[in-house]
């Protein structure tokens, strides 16, 4: 019998985050895979007498909807499948490593910065008054401030001046951050492109009329999009710099319309695509895992 575990982060209380697990459940059940859901806070993975041990070994794979990434590194390393794999994971999780990774590969991206590390709530933001000027001065206002952990929008934020900029420092000095330059022409308009095995599935235009940032869960819309061949040449780049069985790409509108690599998620949300572009996404990964585990060449 063909098995699969399919884990879900241990908090999952999003009905969108629900859904995926549910959905991809029902595309393994057609092609007769037996996909069991559970909560990432079971003792999948520990390590035991300093050894990685595992339970789950009579799994065929895992999919992965989680980012625990302790927990994907332990299920590596007793030997199981992961989808996404788990570097893809970890490097995805952090906007700055995925930046670092991305760069080098001819791959246009916003001028980013790293933000400066601190380990002290009280010390003056002043001290980073030359990161300040630099900020200023290769990236001017208004200027996108980034939590490196984040998603939904959620720790996105723009500096209009120097005094908005020392706020945000302010508040985000104690995480892991990065300053990034403004794509003006694209405010709260990007695009969202589905990639999986290497391969564009589908994509859809994100617009806000109320907020710089698109993402639907912050009131963007989806809408249909026909995809330019640049568009799709820079996502199937992505994710085969970062080895993504599945990602959804967030791309932004250059000067002159070009593409523009804002960030990579690997646990991307299918719902929304799903519905505006009728491309099924659930059953086009479910297949791509099936073919690569039991069809393997
Ligand atoms: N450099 C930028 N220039 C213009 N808009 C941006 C920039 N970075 C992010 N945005 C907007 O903010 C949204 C959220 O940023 P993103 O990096 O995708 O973080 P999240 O993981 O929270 O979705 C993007 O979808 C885009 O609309
Ligand atoms: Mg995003």
């Amino acid at each position: 019998m063909k098995k699969a575990l399919i884990l879900i982060n241990a908090y999952a209380r999003l009905k969108s985050s629900l859904n995926q697990s549910v959905r991809l459940q029902e595309e393994f059940e057609k092609l007769g895979v037996k996909a069991d859901i559970k909560k990432n806070n079971i003792d999948t993975a520990m390590i035991i007498k300093g050894a990685p041990v595992s339970f789950i070994k009579d799994y065929d794979f895992v999919v992965y909807l989680d980012k625990d990434k302790y927990v994907s590194a332990l299920l590596e390393k007793a030997g199981m499948r992961v989808f996404n794999r788990h570097d893809a994971i970890r490097v995805c999780d952090d906007k700055m490593n995925t930046h670092i990774r991305l760069s080098g590969h001819g791959i246009n991206m916003p001028d980013t910065i790293p933000g400066l590390l601190c380990y002290n709530k009280e010390a003056p933001i002043t001290e980073a008054m030359e990161r300040i000027e630099l900020i200023e001065d290769q990236l001017g206002y208004p200027c996108i401030v980034k939590e490196s952990y984040g998603s939904l929008g959620q720790h996105v934020y723009c500096a209009n001046n120097r005094e908005e900029l020392l706020e945000l420092m302010e508040q985000v000095k104690c995480k892991a951050h990065l300053f990034q330059k403004m794509i003006v022409g694209s405010k709260g308009r990007d695009v969202r492109v589905i990639v999986i095995g290497g391969k564009v599935v589908c994509s859809m235009l994100r617009v806000s009329d109320t907020d710089f940032r698109s993402n639907i869960e912050l009131g963007g819309i989806g809408q249909p999009f026909d995809l330019p061949q640049s568009f799709k040449e820079i996502a199937e780049k992505v994710a085969e710099v970062l080895s993504l069985d599945y990602c959804g790409i967030d791309i932004l509108f250059g000067e002159n319309a070009e593409p523009i690599v804002c960030e990579v998620n690997s646990n991307a949300f299918f719902g929304a695509i799903e519905s505006v572009s009728g491309i099924n996404v659930a059953a086009t990964y479910a297949k791509y895992i099936y073919d690569t585990i039991y069809n393997k060449k």
